[in-house]
């Protein structure tokens, strides 16, 4: 076992220093004593060793499940209305039967699917059957910011409320949504919580081919079936399962459509982890993102990477005479601090070729070369300034890490910035920090326009709509933005460990 196999030499540094530290140096003895395979193992502040099952305790090689749609009950054209209730429920998802409790939406692992069309009202009654409060964000919805289940409107255990919004037009994506509670954010979207959401297009150029939806979610689970609190690793580097899984199956196998050609919405719904896919001898064309399609389809892709809370779709074809192909996702190295054990790729999925027939595979006509018309967002009328930093913290005695937004813990009292209703704004995303952090906002959509490394500045190449932006460290990434809602928004990493113990903050959109 070894420390993190470490790039830039502030972060040898750094971690060097925390191996020296009381509390991580017992953990490395403890560690290497027991010869542990999983870092995972290394406990909690005061919890022992948690003992993990084992990632072939969840059976493989179902057939890939489809995503449970979220049944619309309104009578009337352009109204979705329906209901969602979080609550426990008891799952068998390991192969000895042991149970598992989650917490879910309507009892459904991942969330159900609403789907819905550019222009339609929404009305989601909210039922909270959890033991604690919790809200439903609607992850990079267009929607008002009293709407948005930001942690000012939590809904109380027992309670419920309705959210009602109306989509503009032109926000047809790929979204989801999750609780956004002060506090329990990171544990309540870990034990389950977490849903889809998709706004379809009034004309979508992609209509004609097949959809496929896949959901990547993590899982960590112990022996005994119960689902762990948060060890330091976990609140340090964020949580991730040793359970990776595709609509919460493990390693399920994807019968491709014997035309040869699939579009894939893909969800990045992991607490921390990033995805780098690979898929042997396939290749990707991008055609959309957090927000939608992108102008312009761009082919022959052989990686994607997402990071934690984004999405993006893609189109597949079938590599001519391909049989079965593992899914892979590789390891991303994203600066974990630590003790961290070497990591491995994962196979997510298989994928089964063996139904594509050539003749068709030939016979595909090529893909419209138009989706979309996005404009580049114009002349900036304000500038904001975001830092990401990371502290040691010994409060109490206690070794962690504090997680910071311009030098500030989030506070719920505090308005970090103002901005403006309908000025396009640039914002720059400065990661001071070891680890890299995605940067995410609530209500809008943004443009990357460029990023800043080591003095060396990279224009995005892309122009897209996305409401997650990786930050590397030391890297500053520009983006500009316009709010279309007033009231209070939060922006914050997305590794929802960091969110949780700090790393937020509040815009206020006067
Ligand atoms: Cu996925 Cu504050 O959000
Ligand atoms: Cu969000
Ligand atoms: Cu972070």
């Amino acid at each position: 076992m070894t420390l993190t196999d470490i790039n830039p030499t502030t972060r040898r540094t750094f971690a060097a220093s925390l191996a020296t530290l009381p509390w991580f140096g017992s953990a490395l003895a403890q560690g290497m004593m027991s010869g542990m395979p999983e870092m995972a193992g290394m406990g909690g502040m005061n919890a022992a060793a948690v003992s993990l099952a084992p990632v072939t305790a969840i059976a493989a090689g179902a057939p890939l499940a489809a995503l449970k749609k979220l049944v619309n009950t309104s009578p009337k054209a352009g109204v979705f209305r329906a209901t969602l209730r979080a609550a426990p429920v008891t799952v068998t998802i390991l192969q000895d039967r042991t149970k598992t409790e989650f917490w879910a939406y309507n009892d459904l692992l991942p969330g159900p699917l609403i789907e819905v069309t550019e222009g339609d009202t929404v009305e989601i009654e909210f039922i909270n059957d959890l033991p604690q409060e919790s809200t439903i964000h609607w992850h990079g919805l267009p929607v008002p910011s009293e709407q948005d289940g930001n942690p000012h409107d939590a809904v109380p255990a027992g309670g419920r409320r309705v959210y009602r919004f109306k989509l503009p037009l032109d926000c047809a994506g790929t979204y989801w949504y999750h609780p956004h509670p002060h506090n329990h954010t990171a544990e309540q979207v870990f034990r389950g919580l977490a849903g889809l959401f998709i706004v379809r297009a009034k004309n979508d150029p992609l209509k004609a081919i097949p959809e496929r939806h896949l959901v990547f979610s993590d899982l960590k689970l112990a022996a005994d079936g119960s689902i762990p609190a948060n060890d330091m690793n976990d609140e340090m580097n964020g949580r991730e399962g040793q359970f990776a899984l595709v609509n919460a199956q493990r390693q399920p196998v994807l019968t491709f459509d014997a035309g040869g050609r699939e579009r894939w919405r893909i969800w990045n719904a992991n607490s921390a982890r990033y995805l780098k896919l690979k898929l042997p001898g396939a290749r990707f064309t991008l055609v959309g993102t957090d927000g939608g399609l992108i102008g312009k389809p761009v082919a022959n892709l052989t990686e994607l990477v997402l990071v934690a809370a984004e999405r993006i779709e893609v189109i597949v074809e079938a590599p001519p005479g391909a049989g079965v192909v593992g899914l892979v996702t590789e390891p991303v190295e994203r600066g974990k601090m630590g003790m961290v054990p070497q990591e491995f790729p994962i196979t997510l999925l298989d994928v089964d070729f063996s139904a594509v027939r050539p003749e068709r595979l030939a016979a595909l006509a090529s893909l419209p070369q138009t989706l979309r018309s996005i404009r580049p967002l114009g002349a900036v009328k304000a500038k904001k300034r975001v830092v990401f930093s990371e502290e040691m913290s010994m409060a109490g005695g206690v070794h962690s890490m504090k997680f910071l937004v311009n030098g500030k813990l989030f506070d719920m009292r505090r308005v970090d910035l103002t901005s403006r209703i309908n000025e396009v704004e640039l914002w720059e995303i400065a990661n001071d920090s070891d680890m890299d952090h995605p940067f995410h906002i609530h209500g809008v959509q943004f443009q990357v326009i460029e990023r800043e490394l080591d003095g060396k500045v990279t224009p995005e190449s892309l122009l897209a709509w996305h409401d997650m932006a990786n930050t590397r460290p030391g890297e500053t990434v520009r983006i500009k933005m316009v709010q279309r809602h007033k009231g209070l928004r939060m922006f914050h990493c997305h590794i929802l460990e960091h969110e949780n113990a700090g790393m937020m903050g509040q815009v206020n959109v006067v």
